[in-house]
Order: C-alpha cells, then sequence, then structure tokens
C-alpha cells in the first residue's frame, strides 16, 4: 500500500470540483487497498489552513503547515502564530514546507531565511517533524538546520529519528549520506524516473531503504510515463516502482516500507 509523503490537494489552481474528484480517485483507491494515505503541504498560510482541513475531512489525509520559502514574503507574527495553532491539531503531523530557494527567488533571500529560522524554532517549540524545500541552497539549509537545532538530542529522543525530512531531495549520494548520519530521511518524487537523472538514482541506490520516503508533490513533477500530465497522488506508484528497482526489491517491499517509513517519521500510528 503506497503513502504519498508530501502532496498539494490545497494548490490554488485547483477548482473546488477538480479537487473534490481528486479526493474521490484517492478515496477510492484507500478504499481498494492501493493506497493508505497522504500528507497535503502547506505552502503558506491559506493553504495550511486548507491541509488542516482536508485532515479533518478525509479518515486518511494529514497535513502539514508552514510556510514556503517562495511565499516567505507573505509572513507575520501573527500568522506564524496561526500556524503554531493549526500544528496543534490532531492530524496535522508536521511543519512545512519549509526552507530556501535561491533559484527562483520569489521572495527576498534574508526574508526566506528569517522566516525558515522562525519555523524551524516554532517546530522546536511544539516539538514537531519538520519538511524541508531546498533549491540551490542546500549547504545553506543544512547550516541553518544544525545552527537552530534541528538535529538535536532532544529531538532525536522524542521521535527516533531527527524529525527533519528532505523532501523531493535532488542532491548528491554523499549529500544524502550526510543527512541520513544526521538523522534525518529523505524523500523523492517524480524526477527520479526522468531519463539521464542519474544523481538522484545513484542517491537512491546509497541511501538505506529504511530512510526513503515516496512522493508526488502532485500536481507538479508528474513521474514517466505519464510527464506532461496534471500529477495526482496515484502515480506515487512510478515514483516507487523506480525505487524498487534501483534497490533490487519488488514493488510491494518498496511499497510497504516507504509507507512505513512515512508513518514513522510522520508518526503516524493507526
Ligand atoms: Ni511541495
Amino acid at each position: 500500500m503506497l503513502f504519498d509523503s508530501h502532496t498539494h490537494f490545497n494548490n490554488e489552481d485547483l477548482t473546488s470540483l477538480e479537487r473534490q474528484a481528486l479526493f474521490n480517485t484517492v478515496d477510492n483507491a484507500v478504499k481498494d487497498g492501493r493506497m493508505s494515505g497522504a500528507v497535503d503541504i502547506g505552502f503558506d498560510l491559506p493553504s495550511s489552513e486548507m491541509a488542516a482541513e482536508h485532515a479533518r475531512l478525509w479518515p486518511w489525509c494529514y497535513a502539514a503547515v508552514g510556510c514556503h520559502p517562495h511565499d516567505a514574503k507573505t509572513m507575520d507574527d501573527e500568522k506564524l502564530a496561526r500556524i503554531g495553532q493549526l500544528a496543534a491539531e490532531e492530524k496535522v503531523v508536521a511543519i512545512g514546507e519549509i526552507g530556501l530557494d535561491f533559484h527562483y527567488d520569489l521572495s527576498d533571500r534574508d526574508v526566506q531565511r528569517l522566516w525558515f529560522r522562525k519555523q524551524i524554532r516554532l517546530a522546536n517549540e511544539l516539538m514537531m517533524p519538520i519538511t524541508i524545500h531546498a533549491r540551490e541552497a542546500d549547504q545553506e539549509v543544512m547550516d541553518i538546520l544544525v545552527e537552530e537545532g534541528a538535529f538535536s538530542d532532544e529531538r532525536k529522543n522524542r521521535f527516533g529519528h531527527a524529525g527533519v525530512l528532505l523532501h523531493c531531495f535532488s542532491g548528491s549520494a554523499e549529500f544524502g549520506m550526510q543527512y541520513v548520519r544526521m538523522g534525518a530521511y529523505i524523500s523523492v518524487a517524480g524526477p527520479v524516473t526522468y531519463k539521464n537523472n542519474r544523481k538522484t538514482v545513484a542517491m537512491v541506490g546509497a541511501v538505506p531503504i529504511d530512510r526513503l520516503l515516496v512522493e508526488t508533490d502532485a500536481p507538479y513533477l508528474t513521474p514517466v510515463p505519464f510527464r506532461g500530465k496534471r500529477n495526482t497522488p496515484l502515480f506515487v506508484e512510478y515514483t516507487a516502482r523506480k525505487v524498487a528497482e534501483i534497490k533490487g526489491l519488488s514493488f510491494e517491499e518498496t511499497a510497504e516500507i516507504t509507507r512505513d517509513n512515512a508513518k514513522r517519521f510522520y508518526g503516524i500510528d493507526e
């Protein structure tokens, strides 16, 4: 049974009809045993409110709340306080996605840094797992996580791991292993299926299977063979199949292991 560890039912491009259809598709996949669940990931305050609402509505849906580096410019302390309130809800399982994105630079870099740090502090106060978005800022993201205590013994004692997930990780095998040794989890999305993505294939080959998660980041990053179409949580299957091939495991084993990893990371027990 597959678990999509990072998706966006809260994407603003979906009409409410499209969103309803998407929920029904995943709900059917849960009912017939193909999927066990998904985490709707916030990227600003409105999308975090939506993610929390979706988690209230659907038994198999969980939420992460937080502000993406792109949207850091929309943040203020009042909004951060509201994110903290949402985080207290039972099925809100992480703070995220948070981090730095120096590829698009949609928010000023210092504004990104400020809200990345403030949200790590919030996650530490609330003792919650963190979902990280990093693009063209890999080393600085790691440095800030270390400086802000994301790998503290307190967190490791609480979770049995650091409670840090590198979402859609695009770093090298060596960098991935550095994170794994620090107690982090690594998640891969559709790009691992893209032709010529040797770097991510090598990274998946190196990272132990018990630290790997699969995700879609839907509606973005659609895996082969559906690249070009709008992504959905069900397509997590193709990323899991690629991970299975790289690891020399069966698809079923890979689906089970990555689902168990996602549940362990997010602290979901049912
Ligand atoms: Ni995302």
